[in-house]
């Protein structure tokens, strides 16, 4: 756990901690989990910068999304493909053609699965992610896993609670435009990232990281399964480090 006095810093040590995980990737090319959010957008300007220096270079990496939301048409602003292709791909360089997204344009339960379980096959075919770039939600969450999610998820469709609905209005027109259902990697998928790195800043994150990290590992608190994972470097504000004991 790292904390740091400004969310400037907390960038910039979580885009170190991603660095070093990257540099460790031999014979093959690496595989960075993107999570979306205002969280990691420090981050992400931070591995930009690094590209800019000639540090890095993300032409040969793959990005695998955390989540999506379901029923956007495809193109949409907020939609998370979109996000990341103008907060990531634009930012540091990384290919369009290598972003995997989950498919959440359809709204039929049955193609949705399916995408699901296409693309807990699509991160296996790419060997794995070697860092996953994590958020937590006020509540807890972890991607769109929400309280009550089973710690071995795997990537399905979820429906979003109404505090992450009514978080996430700011990017809508209003609470009415907010999808109702997501996809999303399972605690499970995310698990199985050889490194996570979160980052959560100010303080509505302050009882969400105390849980997280000094309560018990519960559905509860689905980010409590970050004690489960031998890599994982949290970085955090003070502002956010503020429940720690
Ligand atoms: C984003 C995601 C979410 C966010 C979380 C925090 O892909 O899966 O878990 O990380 O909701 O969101 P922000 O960073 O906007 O506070």
């Amino acid at each position: 756990v790292l904390v740091s006095s400004t969310p400037e810093q907390t960038a910039a040590r979580a885009a170190g901690a991603v660095l070093a995980a990257l540099r460790r990737v031999a014979g093959r090319d690496p595989v960075l989990g993107l999570a979306t959010g205002s969280s990691p957008l420090g981050l992400y300007r931070e591995l930009g910068r690094a590209v800019e220096r000639g540090d890095v270079d993300f032409s040969a990496t793959y990005g695998v999304a955390l989540d999506e939301y379901v029923g956007l048409p495809p193109g949409h602003p907020e939609g998370y493909r979109q996000v990341l292709l103008r907060e990531v791909c634009e930012v540091v360089g990384l290919s369009p053609d290598r972003l995997a997204v989950p498919d959440g344009s359809s709204t039929d339960e049955a193609s949705l699965e399916d995408s699901a379980a296409a693309y807990e096959a699509r991160i296996a075919d790419l060997g794995g992610v070697d860092v996953q770039v994590l958020g937590i939600g006020a509540n807890g969450h972890l991607g769109f896993n929400e309280p009550g999610s089973a710690l071995t998820s795997r990537t399905r469709i979820k429906r979003l609670s109404d505090r992450t609905r009514r978080d996430n209005a700011r990017f809508f027109s209003g609470l009415d435009d907010v999808p109702t259902h997501c996809l999303t990697q399972g605690l499970g998928t995310i698990l199985d990232a050889r490194r996570l790195v979160l980052v959560a800043t100010g303080d509505t994150k302050a009882d969400a990281v105390a849980a997280a990290l000094e309560g018990p590992l519960t559905a509860s608190v689905p980010a409590s399964v970050l004690q489960w994972h031998p890599d994982t470097v949290v970085c955090l504000d003070e502002a956010a480090a503020a429940g720690l004991r």
